[in-house]
């Protein structure tokens, strides 16, 4: 860094899952459209993600939602001056014959205007999502990201420079939302469902298990500190409504959802105090829910530390946070090589 920004105008294309998405920010903060279409109808029937759904759905979605982004951002001639300076998509990790889409239609992009091609990690877009809407966080800053596919407690010590404390050793806790809600017949996806039924619901009817929660962080191993399981949870609370089911599914899904926020926050709050991170934010799909986004605010400001919380819309999947992630990328690695492809199983980049 150091020498002049590359590129200004960033178009960011997202189709890892289920949403297409475009969106061309400024800069990395200043957002000038963001378009998402979600295909959650299409996959409901089915309970979960139909991957060959998924592709065909981006394939058929992809240019109505790129018109829409440039008309929107104000863009008549992306190639020209005042149009389009890099193409960023995401290439992993995700779905294959989803990330392809995307990917292949923004290198087709980059070639017809002439400009680059930039690989992000859709979890490092995740990440970047806060940057986006509070560009002055500062570092080091613990990150707790929580979707659908992962889990992870991440020490942000710079741009790019990332140290993993801690993920999950089973499911993520979006997909044990999503377990939960659909064996309580709540459909997909579940996160949202239970959110919703849980506001009536008492969170303390049932005494659901929080795994690898100790009082004292020091009696857990080293490695096991930071790590979250959920499965263990998701078999307690289906035994308990095969067992009495009876049970007020209100009370059920409040008491799950305060179970998963509990071992969420509290791993993150073991974070915050001993890495001496001056911030933490949240992101991912799962900080969408309201008892998280809550009791995480709570906890950066009972240890002293400032909380950032993305709107809902920038934790769920989107393309703006694929454009900022992009530009800072762009700046930090350069275009990336043509050559790059969709990668499912694609890492965060870590410095441990
Ligand atoms: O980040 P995301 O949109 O896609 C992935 O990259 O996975 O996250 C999707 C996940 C789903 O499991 C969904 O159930 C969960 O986020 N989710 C929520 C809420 N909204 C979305 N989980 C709990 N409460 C919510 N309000
Ligand atoms: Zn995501």
């Amino acid at each position: 860094m150091g020498d002049p920004p590359l590129g200004n105008t960033i178009l960011g294309v997202e189709t890892s899952c289920d949403e297409t998405a475009i969106a061309v920010v400024e800069r990395a903060t200043v957002v000038r459209s963001s378009v998402v279409s979600s295909q959650v109808e299409q996959h409901a029937e089915f309970g979960g993600v139909v991957p060959e759904i998924a592709g065909r759905a981006h394939v058929r979605e992809l240019v109505p939602v790129l018109a829409e982004a440039l008309a929107t951002a104000g863009i008549d001639d992306a190639a020209g001056p005042d149009g389009v300076d890099a193409v960023a998509a995401t290439t992993g990790p995700g779905l294959v014959g989803s990330l392809l889409v995307g990917v292949s239609a923004a290198k087709a992009l980059s070639l017809v205007w002439g400009v680059p091609f930039v690989s992000v990690n859709h979890l490092e877009a995740h990440l970047y999502a806060s940057f986006l809407e509070e560009p002055d966080l500062e570092l080091p800053l613990v990150v707790l990201l929580v979707s659908g596919g992962h889990t992870m407690l991440v020490l942000m010590e710079g741009h790019g420079r990332y140290r993993l404390l801690g993920s999950t050793l089973d499911d993520a806790a979006g997909e044990a939302f999503d377990k939960v809600a659909r064996y309580l017949g709540l459909g997909y996806p579940g996160g949202p469902a239970i959110d919703a039924l849980a506001a009536d619901g008492d969170p303390t009817a049932f005494d659901y298990p929080r795994a690898l929660v100790q009082e004292n962080p020091d009696t857990l191993a080293d490695d096991r500190r930071y790590s979250f399981s959920f499965s263990g949870l998701k078999t307690a609370v289906v035994n308990h409504v095969r067992n009495e089911p009876e049970a007020p599914s209100a009370d059920v899904a409040a008491s799950f959802q305060a179970a998963v926020v509990d071992a969420l926050v509290t791993k993150a709050r073991w974070a915050v105090e001993a890495t001496g991170a001056v911030g933490a934010c949240l992101g991912g799909g799962v900080a969408a829910n309201s008892l998280l986004r809550d009791q995480f605010a709570g906890m950066c400001n009972e240890a002293g530390v400032r909380p950032f919380v993305p709107s809902r819309a920038m934790c769920t999947d989107n393309a703006a946070m694929v454009a900022a992630a992009g530009w800072w990328r762009l700046q930090s690695d350069g275009p990336s090589p043509m050559d790059v492809g969709a990668d499912p199983n694609l890492a965060l980049p870590l410095i441990n």
